[in-house]
């Protein structure tokens, strides 16, 4: 990969950033907080003016900010409406985060994830049924697909209107890239799609999300159509690429240790470990952000009220006061602590859903592969938008038992 480092804030945006960010972090992290460039003007459609805001990388100051969520807050942030779409829950504050956290805690349950675990297992295997032995880019063939899938599955959504789904799910994310006439389309497709789907769950129910949402009440009342269909949304977002870019993320590891592959093989305890183990050290979600809501002091450095604050999980991840050697997969590490899924009220509602797929995928591979090698074609880290650190494209050859 020809991922050049860059180490000063002023390029923390950047494409050569995004693919490698870690040189970076741990040049930067012992000046943290610091003020920094978030965004130079006219970096991304909507953003006219260059935005600057304060980078906190040391585990102790992600930690703490994260669990102050009365002084760094979610609803507040600038980037919403213009480059981001607003979403329940991740962009809402205490009380509406609170009643509506509370409610979906009850409709996306453990026991309903737990139940989906015998047909996320069958998914995988038809997934790398269709694969062949030849080399695959298993971004394509099989991280992006399994996600969606279950999601979809989740909502309720048939199996075979699953790329359409896909499509929305892009196209809300494609900033950049589309037309802004295009995706207000997609859009506006999308939110009809599922405002059909909620009326037609509230006269014929079924075993989905979308018909607990309905049947769902805060305080005697009903959910508004608006509160289902962003929820919808939400899901879309915050679980489709994410989950994906942890998939690329432990088979890239997975490929290049081949012994750990074999002591993975005897010894499947060690599943979960490997997984967590990823979670930190290549964190899918690299940073998101907050907004002060008072003047503060963070490690001795003044940040003002009304400052933007990006929350750098994937460098406090890497912080060698939190996880000695941080550069080393190991796996004989206290975990913990890592904030790859947050922490605080905003604590990632699908965890326990991305640790499923993620064991799913990883068991399914154990069983049927002895080994697996890089393709002839290298791998290539997606450098789209500096949230999320994951492949755009990672060629692997398959070897079957
Ligand atoms: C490996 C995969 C995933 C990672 C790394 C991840 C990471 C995160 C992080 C860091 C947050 C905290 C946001 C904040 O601090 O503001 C978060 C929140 C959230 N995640 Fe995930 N996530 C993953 C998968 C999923 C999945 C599969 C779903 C749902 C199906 C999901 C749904 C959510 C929701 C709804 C929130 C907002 C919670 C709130 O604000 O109360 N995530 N996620």
């Amino acid at each position: 990969m020809n991922a050049t480092a860059v180490f000063t804030s002023e390029q923390l945006w950047m494409p050569g950033f995004v693919a490698n960010p870690y040189p970076t972090y741990h040049h930067l992290r012992d000046q943290s907080p610091l003020n920094y460039m978030l965004l130079p003007a006219g970096a991304v459609s909507g953003v006219k003016e260059p935005l600057r805001g304060w980078a906190l990388m040391k585990h102790n100051d992600v930690y703490n900010a994260l669990r102050d969520h009365e002084t760094f807050v979610s609803g507040r942030n600038p980037l919403v409406g213009k480059v981001l779409p607003k979403l329940a829950l991740l962009h809402d504050d205490p009380p509406r985060h609170t009643q509506f956290r509370r409610l979906v805690n009850k409709t996306f349950t453990l026991k309903r994830i737990e139940a989906l675990t015998p047909w996320i297992t069958s998914v995988a295997n038809e997934l790398l049924d269709g694969m062949g032995t030849t080399e695959t880019d298993v971004v394509q063939s099989y991280t992006i697909p399994l996600p969606v899938k279950v999601i979809a599955r989740l909502l309720g959504v048939p199996g075979e209107e699953y790329l359409t789904f896909k499509r929305w799910s892009e196209a809300l994310m494609a900033t950049t890239s589309m037309p802004p006439e295009e995706r207000a389309q997609s859009n506006h497709e999308m939110l009809g799609y599922f405002g059909r789907m909620a009326r037609d769950r509230r006269t014929h129910g079924a075993e989905d999300l979308i018909t607990a949402l309905v049947e769902a009440e805060v305080e005697g009342e009903s959910l508004a159509e608006q509160d289902i269909l962003g929820f919808c949304v939400l899901l879309l977002i915050a679980g489709n690429e994410t989950t994906t870019n942890l998939l690329g993320n432990l088979l890239n590891i997975l490929v290049d240790r081949p012994a750990l592959w074999q002591q993975l093989r005897e010894e499947r305890s060690l599943v979960e470990t490997v997984i967590e183990e990823t979670l930190r050290y290549e964190s899918p979600v690299q940073r998101l952000m907050r907004q002060t809501t008072r003047k503060v002091e963070v490690s001795g450095v003044q940040i003002p009220e009304g400052a933007s604050v990006s929350i750098f999980y994937g460098a406090a991840n890497r912080d060698p006061s939190a996880f000695p050697n941080p550069d080393e997969f190991r796996l004989d590490r206290d975990l913990r602590n890592h904030v790859a899924f947050g922490a605080g009220i905003h604590y990632c509602l699908g965890a326990p859903l991305a640790r499923a797929e993620a064991t799913i995928t990883l068991n399914t591979f154990l069983d049927r592969f002895p080994r697996f090698t890089r393709g002839s074609t290298p791998a290539v880290r997606q450098t789209a938008g500096f949230i999320l650190y994951g492949f755009q494209q990672l060629p692997l050859v398959l070897a079957p038992a």
